[in-house]
């Protein structure tokens, strides 16, 4: 069994970047009612400028990239639940065929906040670049990236072309000694060896420059782009919604394959919502 590293299968470079105006149409309002009723916020507020209008303390990050607001999210309600199918209905020209797709999708807030602990380079740089196949997510996903604010320079994700992060991935399997067990579970080994090999560190912070977006774009990109958010030192907040998604066909292959059961969790009604797109 080997890693998956080069066998590309999405766009040409691993990421594409496409216009869908009505997916944060659709799940703003969704965002700004939950804020409200979360207790984060009074009245609506644009949501670059959150971090003037929530308590201080929510704004505090922990090295799992979570803070208070982040957290409270992954409760959601039918009404956010709804506005994510659409945008996931939205998507499926794009996929082309019948995808599974991540039940609960993610909403991050990525507030002005110093990055702690495992998050800050023993050098003093503030980066989570990672890839999710280094916390057992399996290769076959493809993540897809909304942000419902414009967003560039630090408040912007951080990702890399797929031949840079083979290159970062690489580079980490090999000074684990090619252990691709330990790479399955080696998130927290990746942040050691990016302080410990200045060598990887340059590589991660030269191969994942910030992605510039607007409110409206989508980006989808596979396991293989190295990503991540650093210390958003500007004056915005950046509100996005992440979730992954297989097509059919992947998913099938995937599942017949031995490496499936290092990844139990990714199958329909797991992680995976148990109808498909086009059963939803
Ligand atoms: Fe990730």
């Amino acid at each position: 069994m080997s890693l998956p590293l080069h066998h590309p299968h999405w766009f040409s470079d691993g990421k594409k970047r496409v216009s869908l105006p009505g997916g944060a149409d659709a799940i703003e309002p969704q965002i700004q009612r939950l804020l409200i009723e979360k207790g984060f916020l009074r009245a609506p507020c644009p949501l670059a400028f959150l971090h003037r209008s929530v308590p201080q303390e929510a704004c505090v990050l922990d090295e799992n990239y979570l803070n208070a607001v982040t957290r409270a999210f992954y409760v959601q309600d039918a009404s956010l639940r709804s506005a994510y199918y659409d945008v996931l209905r939205a998507l499926r020209p794009l996929v082309g065929e019948d995808f599974v797709f991540q039940a609960v999708p993610i909403v991050r807030f990525h507030l002005p906040a110093r990055f702690p602990g495992k998050l800050r380079t023993a050098s003093g740089l503030g980066m989570q670049q990672h890839s999710d196949t280094l916390g057992g997510h399996p290769f076959e996903l493809l993540h897809v990236w909304l942000p419902l604010t414009d967003c560039n320079g630090s408040a912007a994700l951080h990702i890399s072309s797929r031949e840079d992060g083979i290159a970062i991935l690489s580079h980490f399997l090999a000074n684990i000694g090619g252990d691709e067990a330990l790479y399955r579970r080696g998130l927290d080994a990746f942040f050691s060896e990016r302080d410990r090999d200045a060598e990887l560190q340059k590589k991660i912070v030269a191969g994942c420059p910030p992605c510039a977006m607007k409110r409206g774009d989508v980006l989808l990109f596979e396991p293989r782009c190295v990503h991540g958010g650093v210390e958003n030192s500007s004056d915005c907040t950046r509100v996005s919604v992440d979730f992954r998604l297989m097509p059919c066909s992947v998913y099938d292959a995937f599942l017949a394959q031995p490496q499936a059961a290092l990844s139990p969790r990714f199958r329909r009604g797991e992680i995976f919502h148990s109808a498909t797109i086009d059963t939803l």
